[in-house]
């Protein structure tokens, strides 16, 4: 099938990547003339594992393709798939400026049928206004299709190529028979593809990934009542886990969640309930708690060091949001960053992907390390604040004579309180005993 994938992001050149894999002819468009100026040439804009081999073998062979131009792009394509970003707006509902902007352009240009997805997260009713804004210059038929995505950032391929299941929100028979076939070759384990209306797709997206924020929030509230009390989060996490009605995934406790999803999927499902008259407690609680949580390691710090830091150089490790990503959007690293220089401290940060992203965002506020080591020379304090599997089993006798301060704060729980007491560290974690020699 002929395809155009509009926005080609972490969503965007996933899909139309993967999609090429299955034989599939893919045109991905972008605005961003400096990314596809380096798709053309073959870069990977983008840090994404396995990402790459597939990218090459598809322009070699001649399925994925990449332009600045909408028009061209999507000439002889029978599916357009929508995978632009949806910020939050300053009041947190979502930013639809992207998605019904290029929605009016596909209207003027469009010459035959055409399904148009929506890939990119959106609220309830966004369908609808697609359709209206692509109608407003339209004389051909189109359907227009929710068809929210549900990969994660680190394994994105794998997740495309594989999903748990597959939501498509259509009331238009013509649009499932070719969805259902598009689908196909990525459900042949017999994993589902639900079909619903427009609107029921949508929210699923925002339930999904609200659900998730809140059982990652609930367990650092109970991980910050375990240090009140002296359990441990670990045991209690284990304990609750193995009931399989809670599974266990997304209980790991730490400084928060970031990224591009969940902190803005959270509060625009608050705020579409607001302008619905609904008030989405648990949401507020949610938002309130995370954000509070990512700068959870500060009072620690803090206390450790008597309520003065000035001077004191930090030793950082990770700065994307999560480990597998070169993305920083809501990193907790960033708010760490912030605290710990307001109150005075230098800060040598080392992260296997992100350093570039953070560098352009903040500059040279921070000093960026060759690597784990090499940050953590003659530091005061080493913090942690992604899980990146490197960090799991570092030298820690070469940290440990590295480190001026030899006490580590893991905002991710990495290390098992035993093995911090054999090689000789403080240790500072989340609903955790602390290791503190005195
Ligand atoms: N990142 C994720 O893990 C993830 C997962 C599921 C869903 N989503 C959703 O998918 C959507 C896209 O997310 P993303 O992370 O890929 O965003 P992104 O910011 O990485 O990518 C968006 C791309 O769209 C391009 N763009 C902007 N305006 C354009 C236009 N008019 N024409 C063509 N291209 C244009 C940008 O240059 C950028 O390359 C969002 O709604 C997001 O919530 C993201």
């Amino acid at each position: 099938m002929n395809i155009a994938v509009v926005g080609t992001g972490y969503v965007g050149l996933v899909t139309g990547t993967c999609l090429a894999e299955t034989g599939n002819d893919v045109i991905c468009v972008d605005i961003d003339q400096e990314k596809v100026r380096k798709m053309k040439n073959g870069i990977v804009p983008i840090y994404e594992p396995h990402l790459d081999l597939l990218f090459e073998r598809n322009i070699k062979q001649n399925r994925l393709s990449f332009t600045t131009d909408l028009k061209s792009a999507i000439k002889d394509a029978k599916i357009i798939f929508l995978a632009l970003p949806t910020p939050p707006d300053e009041d947190g509902s979502a930013d639809l400026s992207y998605v019904l902007g290029v929605a009016e352009e596909l209207g003027k240009i469009i010459d035959d049928y055409k399904v148009i997805i929506d890939k990119s997260t959106v609220p309830v009713g966004t369908a609808d206004k697609v359709h209206a804004a692509v109608a407003k210059n339209a004389n051909v038929d189109f359907d227009v299709v929710s068809n929210p995505e549900f990969l994660r950032e680190g394994f994105a391929v794998d997740d495309f190529l594989k999903p748990d299941r597959v939501v498509i929100g259509t009331q238009s028979e013509r649009a499932r028979k070719i969805l259902e076939e598009l689908y196909k070759p990525y459900v042949r384990q017999g994993n589902p593809i639900i079909f619903m209306d427009e609107k029921s797709a949508e929210l699923t997206k925002y339930a999904a990934n609200a659900f998730l924020a809140t059982k990652i929030t609930f367990m650092n509230e109970i991980a910050n009542f375990c240090e009140k009390v002296g359990a441990d989060v670990d045991a209690v996490r284990k304990g609750v886990g193995s009931d399989t009605r809670i599974g266990k995934r997304f209980l790991f406790p730490g400084i928060g969640y970031g990224g591009s999803c969940f902190p803005k999927d959270v509060q625009a499902l608050a705020k579409s309930g607001t302008e619905e008259g609904y008030h989405f407690q648990i949401l507020d609680a949610v938002e309130r708690i995370n954000q509070t949580q990512k700068t959870a390691l500060m009072p620690k710090i803090l206390e450790y060091f008597n309520g003065d830091i000035t001077n004191k150089k930090v030793a950082l490790w990770g700065l994307a949001f999560k480990p597998d990503t070169d993305d920083i959007r809501e990193a907790p690293a960033l708010y760490l960053i912030d605290e710990l220089l307001k109150a005075g401290a230098t800060i040598s940060a080392y992260d296997p992907e992100a350093m570039s992203n953070v560098q352009a965002r903040i500059g040279d506020k921070i000093n960026y390390a060759i690597d784990a080591y090499d940050a953590c020379e003659q530091a005061d304090l080493l913090v942690i604040a992604t899980e990146w599997s490197v960090f799991r089993h570092p030298d820690f006798e070469r940290v440990h004579a590295k480190l001026k301060g030899k006490v580590i704060f893991d905002g991710r729980n990495l290390y098992s309180l035993n093995s911090m007491k054999e090689h000789g560290f403080e240790y500072i974690s989340i609903g955790r005993d602390k290791i503190i020699n005195s």
